[in-house]
């Protein structure tokens, strides 16, 4: 079982400005709920009940949101509206909620590294909740990738199909495919040229980690834009056979664009609301 689930929620969310100037871009609503929500949601499907946020200052409303707010609870008492805080209220029943501060934005890996207090020496889950993720025929996404993980017992990095002018964008993966959808990767390039990228097997926002990852990143140097990646730190494991990357069932909504954003929120919309 995999107890801890880290959100590294510490970047600023650039491109989603003027909307994420006060409010952090993992607070924005898809239809009714925060898209932190979804992402925790996620996790406890997953069988977690450990979550670890890496944040940034400025970004408290993420925490408040998993906190009693007593003066909303008594101005809604008896007014029929108890239960729209429902899902959220049983989250916080079913998980600890930890809060680590990133004290300076230095990367996806740097921020990842910072959850080691917390999560110890198990493997644990990292879910980036811009990328929504939904499997309306079965397991979560994160859920498919522990049962790999129980049957691999290393890291698996969820990986999609992108069209190829959209690799630099992303960690690019390049490996063998063991079986339908699971590949042994064998290379990783963070956000490479249409030239150089090894494949157009993206990394998208979930990933199941061994703990010797922590000492791995601890030895990364900034990569691609001054910043520690978590690909270059992975890369080391993957150069062990130890990285699976795996084309989940289901499908992602990169939220952190507009574009996803609004087809996120339609598809939800569609898909998940009576109406
Ligand atoms: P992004 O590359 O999406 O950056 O980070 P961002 O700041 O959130 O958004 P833009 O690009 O400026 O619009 C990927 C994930 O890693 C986290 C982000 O919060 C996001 O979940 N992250 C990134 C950190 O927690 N710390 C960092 O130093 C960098």
């Amino acid at each position: 079982m995999i107890e801890t689930c880290v959100f590294p929620v510490a970047g600023l969310g650039t491109r989603f400005l003027p909307a994420t100037k006060a409010v952090p871009k993992e607070m924005l609503p898809v239809v009714d709920k925060p898209l932190v929500q979804y992402g925790v949601e996620e996790a406890v499907a997953a069988g977690m009940s450990k979550v670890c946020f890496i944040n940034g200052r400025h970004k408290q409303a993420i925490e408040n949101h998993f906190d009693r707010n007593v003066e909303l609870e008594n101005a809604i008492a008896g007014s029929g509206k108890e239960p729209l805080l429902e899902g959220v209220n049983r989250l916080m029943a079913e998980c600890a909620i930890n809060s680590i501060r990133q004290l300076q934005a230095k990367g996806l890996g740097h921020a990842i590294g910072c959850s080691r207090a917390v999560v110890g020496d198990k493997p644990f889950g990292v879910i980036l909740p811009d990328d929504l993720c939904v499997n309306l025929d079965g397991p979560s996404v994160l859920a498919q990738m522990v049962a790999l993980h129980e049957r691999f017992g290393c890291s698996v990095v969820a990986i999609e199909e992108v069209p190829r002018d959209q690799v630099c964008k992303y960690g690019v993966i390049a490996g063998d495919e063991e079986e339908p959808g699971v590949f042994r990767v064998s290379n990783m390039v963070e956000k490479p040229a249409v030239e150089d990228a090894p494949s157009n097997l993206a990394i998208i926002g979930r990933y199941i980690l061994t703990a010797d990852i922590f000492d791995l990143i601890d030895a990364t140097e900034p990569g691609k834009g001054g910043e520690i990646q978590i690909t270059d730190a992975l890369m080391k494991q993957a150069a062990e056979g130890r990285v699976i990357g795996y084309r989940f069932q289901g499908q992602r909504f990169d939220c952190g664009s507009m574009d996803g954003y609004v087809k996120a929120t339609n598809f939800c919309y569609q898909n998940l609301y009576d109406r």
